[in-house]
């Protein structure tokens, strides 16, 4: 490309950037559908902050033989499930939408289920669960946000490692015990 040209090509793109200037980081060349990705994206915030309550819950009520680490194992999943809802809050509003934090209708949003759990076991158990679903639901989102929007589709990725990492450590645990689930799973 002439030197000229180029000067010309960025002339035009900061004239549109100032037009478009109220909607953010959502420019003219945004190719997704920025309602509808906003909309995917409070789910994920949804899956995660359901993921942060139940993680914490457990936390909180691991006990028994050996339940130190397990309980330690919750706290630090429920931190990291934090900060994935921050990053998707975030990008919800880069994207020009608001992340939907109302917790009366945050279960009925959310992919994951809020599974309470008498025992460690069950915890283990229902966490792997939740992340089994994550892991499939975000997979969906690299799919949907594909090259129309690689910025969300990175985030996603980058969430899905995490979540990945999360279901392995559930499973490793898991094989400490003979298995069997809380009711009211969506397993
Ligand atoms: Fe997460
Ligand atoms: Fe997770």
């Amino acid at each position: 490309m002439a030197k000229g040209e180029f000067i010309a090509d960025m002339q035009q793109i900061k004239a549109r950037a100032r037009e478009h200037m109220e909607q953010g980081a959502v420019t003219s060349t945004y190719n997704g559908n920025s309602q509808a990705a906003v909309k995917v994206l409070n789910e994920a915030l949804a899956t995660e902050l359901v993921c942060v309550l139940r993680y914490k819950r457990h936390h909180y009520m691991a006990k028994g033989m050996n339940s130190e680490p397990v309980a330690e194992e919750f706290l630090l999943h429920s931190r990291e499930e934090m900060e994935h809802a921050e990053t998707i809050a975030k990008r919800i509003v880069q994207l020009g939408g608001s992340p939907d934090f109302n917790p009366s209708t945050l279960t009925g949003r959310s992919h994951a289920d809020y599974v309470e759990c008498d025992t460690l076991e069950e915890m283990v158990k229902e966490n792997l669960v939740a992340e089994r679903i994550a892991i499939d639901t975000y997979r969906e989102m690299v799919k949907y946000f594909g090259n129309e929007d690689p910025t969300s589709r990175r985030m996603i990725e980058g969430i899905l490692e995490v979540e990945e990492e999360h279901a392995e450590d559930m499973s490793t645990l898991l094989g400490n015990f003979d298995g069997k689930s809380c009711n009211g799973s969506k397993n």
